[in-house]
Formats: structure tokens, C-alpha cells, sequence
């Protein structure tokens, strides 16, 4: 009798941490629930935020979705282990926006490996081992910059500080080579220039420095709207703002559309975060349909003239 007690016991128990197990991956209507992990390289800039808000957004649409976050807080070596930790976790796919291109093309080449598809989001891998990859054109971004600059200072001799993201990510070597293809043969001249890593404060930091050698400078490149911002306070603390023309790419809407407006910046162009697109992307690709390998999102750029009326698309 003892012995049968104890049996129902265990059977109860067992049925009772199956249950609890299996309610992690059954949605509200019953039917069952996806894991996403969302592995994101820092939450320390506004536009990152805006990302995970983006996927966020979409994904309560849709019950049959779980996504898990993780933030790297801007650490490469932290990225690398979260994917390593959904790869262990069983999620059954992997969004990642990586902090750098090589270092994290071997993690998500071993979450393909484990059967876990990946999509890349905004910045690119050093191969194309991963299910699909979804970001606007970093080269036509900067190019399109590089032909308003020319359009904006061209036959004035003008001198350009060019305040760039971090090197060891696609999107800041896209936009360099892109405005550097736009400005050749004209008469545009890049007289100084910085990998400030997509930061502000380096930004700030660069254009102090850059102030203090250059008496003439007509215009600052920032490769994102905090690069941009950063430059604008530099050169405002040292009475030059009015002197200097300020560019930058992101416009998200209380940033730097928000600073076009403000007249602190000249120009911004839209890049934006594919966070939604994603998550139609992850529902297709866990429902069996395939998916197209790579989805270049539009641009748009804002000025003072076209502010007021949602900005213009660029081709
Ligand atoms: C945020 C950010 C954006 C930029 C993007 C490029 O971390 O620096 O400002 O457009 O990353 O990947």
C-alpha cells in the first residue's frame, strides 16, 4: 500500500514538471508556441532600442511566438555566448544584429549547424551561412549622402570631417565606401577622419580634436545621428556651429528627424530597423515557406525643405 502510495506520488510529480515544462512552448490558444531568441549588441543608443520595440511591436500580434532578448551590452565576446546560450536553450530560430562581422559569422554558422535557422539583422556576417539577411544598403545610403553633399558644396573647395562607425561592422565600412565613391572627382575634401564606433561621446571627443586643427570646416559626415549630435555639441561649445553643416543617417523620429527640425542638423537619412520585418520573416520561415536570402530595405532622406512632409525616398 506504502509502495503504491509513493508510485502515484512520483507519477504525479512527473506528470506535474512535464506539464510545467511543456507550458513554456504552448501559446494561449493551445496550439504551439515558437521560441525566438533576439540576440542584441547593446541597448545603450536610441536606435537599438527602437529595434527591439519594433520587434517587439509585431511580435505581440502574433500568439504563437515567444521571443527571448538578450543585450550584449556592446561586448563582442558577450554576443558570441548568448548565441551560444540559444543554441544550448533549443530556441527554434535566431535573430541576431551583431556587434562585429567576423566574430560572430562562427557562432551563427554553428547555430545553422545545429539546425537553428538565423536572420541577420543590419549588420552583415563575414559569410552568408545563415537563413536570410535583412537591412537597408549601407553603400547606397552613403552614396546618396556623398551626391547631396556635392549637390549641397560642390565648385566650393569644401572641407568634410567625416565621423565614422565602428570599422569592424559592415554598415560602417558600407557608408564610408559608398560617400567615398560619391565624392570622387569632385572637388570635396575629406580632411579629417575617425572611427568613433557609433558613439556620441567619441564623436564629441573626435570633433574637439578636429576643431582645434582646422580652422575651415564646411561640413561633418557623422555615420549615425548620435556621430552627428556628438560633432554639433563640439563645435556649438566652441562657437562654430553656425559655420558648419551637420549630416547624419537614422532619422528616427525624436532623433534626428527631430534635429532637422530643430536646425541642428542639415540632413538625415532614414535607415531603418527591419525589427517587424523580422518577425514576418521568422513566422514564414517556421512555417516551412522559404524566404527570399537577402531583403534590402528602402531609405529616405529629410531636410529642412521636405521635414514637414515625411521626407523623400532615395533611388
Ligand atoms: C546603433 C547603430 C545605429 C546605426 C546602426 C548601424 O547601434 O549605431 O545608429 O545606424 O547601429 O548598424
Amino acid at each position: 500500500m506504502k509502495k503504491y502510495g509513493i508510485m502515484m506520488m512520483l507519477v504525479l510529480i512527473s506528470v506535474t514538471l512535464f506539464a510545467n515544462g511543456q507550458s513554456d512552448t504552448q501559446a494561449d490558444n493551445g496550439k504551439e508556441q515558437y521560441v525566438i531568441g533576439m540576440s542584441q549588441c547593446n541597448l545603450g543608443e536610441p536606435w537599438r532600442v527602437q529595434m527591439n520595440a519594433d520587434v517587439k511591436k509585431e511580435a505581440e500580434k502574433y500568439p504563437e511566438i515567444k521571443v527571448v532578448y538578450k543585450d550584449a551590452q556592446n561586448d563582442t565576446l558577450k554576443q558570441r555566448a548568448h548565441v551560444e546560450e540559444f543554441v544550448s536553450m533549443g530556441v527554434d530560430l535566431l535573430i541576431i544584429s551583431p556587434k562585429e562581422a567576423q566574430p560572430l559569422t562562427e557562432p551563427v554558422a554553428k547555430a545553422m549547424e545545429a539546425g537553428i535557422p538565423v536572420i541577420v539583422l543590419d549588420r552583415d556576417l563575414v559569410s552568408d551561412n545563415y537563413t536570410q539577411f535583412i537591412g537597408a544598403d549601407n553603400v547606397k545610403i552613403g552614396k546618396a549622402l556623398g551626391e547631396w553633399v556635392v549637390s549641397e558644396l560642390g565648385g566650393q573647395n569644401a572641407k568634410v570631417v567625416e565621423l565614422m562607425g565602428l570599422q569592424t561592422s559592415t554598415p560602417g565600412q558600407d557608408r564610408h565606401n559608398g560617400f567615398t565613391d560619391a565624392i570622387k572627382g569632385s572637388d570635396i575634401e575629406v580632411i579629417f577622419n575617425a572611427d568613433v564606433k557609433w558613439l556620441e561621446p567619441n564623436a564629441r571627443t573626435e570633433m574637439e580634436s578636429a576643431l582645434a586643427r582646422f580652422d575651415d570646416i564646411d561640413l561633418v559626415y557623422g555615420h549615425n545621428d548620435p556621430a552627428a549630435h556628438g560633432a554639433y555639441l563640439a563645435a556649438k561649445a566652441a562657437g562654430r556651429e553656425n559655420d558648419i553643416m551637420f549630416v547624419g543617417i537614422d532619422a528616427l523620429p525624436h532623433e534626428g528627424v527631430a534635429y532637422v527640425k530643430d536646425g541642428i542638423l542639415n540632413a538625415t537619412f532614414q535607415y531603418p530597423t527591419g525589427g517587424d520585418v523580422a518577425i514576418r520573416e521568422a513566422l514564414k520561415i517556421l512555417n516551412g515557406e522559404s524566404v527570399e536570402k537577402r531583403i534590402v530595405l528602402g531609405s529616405r532622406i529629410f531636410t529642412a525643405d521636405n521635414v514637414n512632409q515625411g521626407g523623400a525616398a532615395i533611388d
